[in-house]
């Protein structure tokens, strides 16, 4: 008989509500998404759940309770149609140095030989580095979440692995790749040759998807104006892998831009240059000045890499529209006019890159974003930055209404009883706050933490905006940090709005 891949799910934080230890089955919250995603799995996966109780060696709940609990979630998730091969246990904690404690492959290779499982081909899920990371030396393929302690642990999670917002997404990610690292390198080979030939192809970063073309073919450049619809008066930045080849776009590159490119390349910092005669004018807008970044995200420094040119692109939305994190969001703005979509997950940092000027006398920052101007201070020095109207005239993408959902969007200081009575009005929030909102509620941090906030962002607009609402209200973040490139995109989408 074919040996079977599977899926390796971790419980709390995974499949059902993180509260800590869990010792009472009334306490069980299933995801709204995990019933149907293990659905779409079953057909061709085992479904095993691998979970560590630590708790136990705490003496804060018993082995027996755990099983109890275990065996009620199987009960209801076989009721619904969802078949669970076999449930693994691990009741250690991490210092007790035991052989089954994810991430190590003690569980999964006594479920291989107990099912007869192919190892290669199968997924681990789950929202802890070490749940990503189990049996990964067995070639099973783990793949983050956000949901649980996903969002707090993410700077623990080694670069190449792809993070997701909900379990669903992680699911319909490995029916589109199931071979998955090998699907992710054809991925990027398939790009690379577009890009070569003059097409076009939407790619992860860690900001935002990025629409790419070979950045000194001008011809294919000018597909990615006429695929988002974007006036030619905005220039691109170019995108490199390596730092010295900031030297075949740049013609001047002073002191300090070295600086900075060396303390936050690979990463969400865009720096504006000289440009080189070779950079074609539809890439800078005729201006005599060029962007340029160096991306962290490993696929977007593979495919620029493979493609053996820089790649000229913007955020890969329609012209004014939310910028999208994830390959979903793409798919549905630009799905059929672009060659390529390379899926990565979610974006890590989701807010744009930090650009800063070197063209003037003094740097002078054009656009919050990733990379705080407290970081770039702490390098460089005291810089400048504008104010949005003069910022508006000096960067001709920094025009107001930039990154706008359909549905009108104003900023305010304080949630009152009339937003939170209406139905129709959706909300925003950085952190949950008391009260009861009659209409949808997103909250970007369970607490209050504007890294997380970023990167669910925009993917909270695109929530809200897609349910015909008549407004939606937003907060705003604490003005420090990335918490300015926060309110800065929040005050484009709201265009001066404010109630
Ligand atoms: O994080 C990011 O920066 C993403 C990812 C894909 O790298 N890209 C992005 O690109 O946001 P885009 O095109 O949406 O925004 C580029 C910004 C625009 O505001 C543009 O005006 C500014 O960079 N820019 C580009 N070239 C410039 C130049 N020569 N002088 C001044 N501003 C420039
Ligand atoms: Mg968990």
């Amino acid at each position: 008989m074919r040996k079977q891949p599977a899926i390796f799910l971790d419980r709390d934080g995974t499949l059902i509500e993180d509260i800590g230890v869990l010792g009472d089955i009334k306490d069980v919250k299933f995801f709204s998404d995990t019933v149907s995603a293990l659905k779409k799995l079953q057909s061709r996966y085992k479904l095993f759940v691998i979970t560590n109780q630590s708790g136990v060696s705490k003496g804060l709940v018993s082995l027996e309770q755990v099983g109890r609990i275990n065996c009620c979630i199987d009960e209801a998730l076989k009721k619904e149609g969802v078949n669970i091969e076999s449930w693994y246990v691990c009741p250690h904690q991490r210092n007790e140095n035991c052989d089954c404690i994810k991430p190590k492959s003690k569980f999964v290779l006594e479920a291989a030989a107990k099912y007869g499982l192919e190892l290669d081909g199968s997924f681990a899920i789950g929202d802890h580095p070490h749940d990503a990371l189990t049996a990964n030396d067995m070639g099973v393929f783990g793949l983050y979440l956000l949901t649980g302690h996903g969002a707090r642990h993410l700077g623990e999670l080694p670069a190449e692995k792809l993070a997701f917002h909900r379990l669903g997404d992680a699911v319909d990610w490995i029916i589109r790749h199931p071979a998955g690292h090998k699907d992710i390198s054809r991925q990027i080979e398939l790009g690379a040759r577009l890009i070569k030939e003059g097409k076009t192809a939407a790619f992860p970063t860690e900001t935002v998807y990025g629409l790419g073309a070979d950045a000194f073919n001008a011809a294919a450049v000018s597909r990615i104006f006429e695929i988002k619809g974007r006036p030619q008066n905005n220039p691109l930045i170019v995108h490199i892998s390596k730092i010295e080849h900031i030297e075949k776009i740049a013609a001047i590159i002073p002191d300090k831009a070295v600086s900075l490119a060396e303390y936050f390349w690979p990463g969400a910092l865009t720096i504006v240059l000289p440009k080189r005669n070779e950079i074609p004018d539809i890439v800078t807008s005729g201006n005599p000045t060029v962007a340029i970044r160096m991306p962290a995200n490993p696929i977007a420094l593979e495919l620029i890499n493979l493609s053996q040119t820089p790649i000229a692109a913007p955020s890969a939305n329609a012209f004014t529209c939310t910028s999208p994190t994830t390959a979903e969001h793409v798919r549905e703005q630009l799905g059929d006019k672009c060659d390529l979509i390379i899926d990565g997950g979610a974006c890590r940092i989701g807010v744009e890159s930090t650009v800063i000027s070197f063209t003037g006398d003094r740097p002078l920052i054009l656009r919050p974003g990733g990379v705080s101007i407290e970081q770039i201070e702490s390098v460089i020095g005291k810089v400048d930055t504008l104010s949005t109207a003069v910022r508006a005239a000096e960067s001709p993408g920094m025009m107001p209404n930039h990154y706008a959902p359909r549905t009108p969007l104003a900023l305010v200081s304080e949630i009152t009883p009339n937003i939170a009575q209406a139905s129709d009005v959706g909300v925003i929030l950085f952190k949950p706050v008391a009260g009861i909102f009659h209409g949808p509620v997103e909250i970007l941090s369970a607490d209050g933490d504007m890294a997380e906030a970023a990167m669910n962002l925009y993917a909270a607009i695109r929530r809200l905006d897609a349910m015909g609402l008549r407004q939606i209200v937003s907060t705003k973040a604490p003005d420090t940090g990335i918490g300015q490139a926060i309110n800065n995109r929040l005050e484009k989408a709201a265009g001066g709005r404010s109630i």
